[in-house]
């Protein structure tokens, strides 16, 4: 693989091994000196075209303890403002001889569009409403520390299904590992015919999806990407599908709660429950930056190719 642009191009072995990877990199990271040089010759860009505090911050510490050079790109306060295309930027910033680009985007398939226009590993932070891969990567790392496996396990995705791309890297990513997943929300946040198409099963009750799992995997509601309100109100949308300790309660086991943050505390996730021994938020941040440094290591370990663009 050159890239990583999206979990759905992934086998289960390749998802096997960046885990195991990963185990390698979470030993280092236990100690005094977190640092290796496997990535000391490399310079990598962190192109951000859409906000991010986890992610980028996560890719930036991942590669600056591989030993990488690293250089960060905001499009806020960059010539994109002056009407720069997505393609000048990048081969701009590849003529000062980068090795390998993370990217963050608020177009779908731009990291897709992009891998066509320039030989070096491209490494997908996010696009649009399409894919967040690394987010899917750490989750199901985490799942697998906390309960040993994935395999087996139920999975609830809970919340604004239809906006979020790490909805879909995660369904991508649990299914190929052997997960059994639901997706729970309102019936205008889940696109019916896309849970279909992947298998997935689909429950408009958040008590009785979260009765079934082992897991709550609970998501933002993404305003920012909707044109007009697809529920009455956050009000309505927290007493209806939102996590709480009393939902918890209720519940007949203990079940694991994650977010793949930021978390809009009191809405879809209250805050009881994101800072209680269920919840393994913090521990997904964590795992975040030893499943990156396995990303990176296994792209840049490649031989390098000059960057220029076709
Ligand atoms: N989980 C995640 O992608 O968070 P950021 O938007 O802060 O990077």
């Amino acid at each position: 693989v050159k890239h990583l642009l999206g979990i759905r191009e992934l086998t289960r072995q390749d998802i096997e091994l960046i885990f195991t990877t990963a185990d390698q990199f979470k030993e280092v990271l236990q100690r005094p000196i977190k640092k290796v040089p496997t990535l000391r010759d490399t310079t990598i860009v962190n192109v951000f075209f859409e906000n991010s505090t986890r992610t980028r911050i996560s890719f930036e510490l991942a590669e600056k303890r591989l030993g990488a050079d690293v250089v960060n790109f905001s499009a806020s306060g960059s010539s994109v403002s002056k009407g720069e295309t997505l393609i000048d930027t990048v081969n701009n910033i590849l003529s000062m001889k980068v090795d390998m680009v993370v990217m963050r985007h608020s177009a779908t398939g731009a990291p897709h569009f992009l891998s066509k226009h320039i030989n070096v590993p491209i490494v997908n932070a996010g696009d649009g409403i399409n894919e967040h891969p690394t987010q899917a990567l750490l989750d199901a790392f985490s799942i697998r520390e906390r309960l040993g496996s994935v395999e087996g396990k139920k999975i609830a995705i809970c919340g604004d299904i239809m906006h979020s791309r790490v909805a879909l890297s995660n369904i991508y990513c649990l299914k190929k590992l052997g997960a059994e997943v639901t997706v729970v929300g309102p019936p205008t946040l889940i696109p019916k015919h896309i849970a279909q198409a992947l298998d997935v099963n689909v429950s408009y009750n958040i008590r009785e999806a979260l009765e079934w799992a082992d897991v709550a995997n609970v998501l933002r509601i993404q305003l920012e990407r909707q044109n007009m309100p697809l529920f009455s109100s956050l009000r309505e949308y927290s007493l209806a599908y939102g996590v709480n300790r009393k939902l918890l309660d209720s519940l007949k086991k203990d079940i694991v709660i994650m977010h793949p943050g930021p978390i809009n505390r009191g809405v879809e996730l209250s805050s009881d429950v994101a800072d209680s021994g269920q919840s393994i938020i913090l521990d997904q941040v964590e795992n975040g930056v030893a499943t990156r440094m396995a990303v990176l290591y296994l792209l840049g370990r490649n031989e390098k190719e000059p960057a220029t663009a076709k």
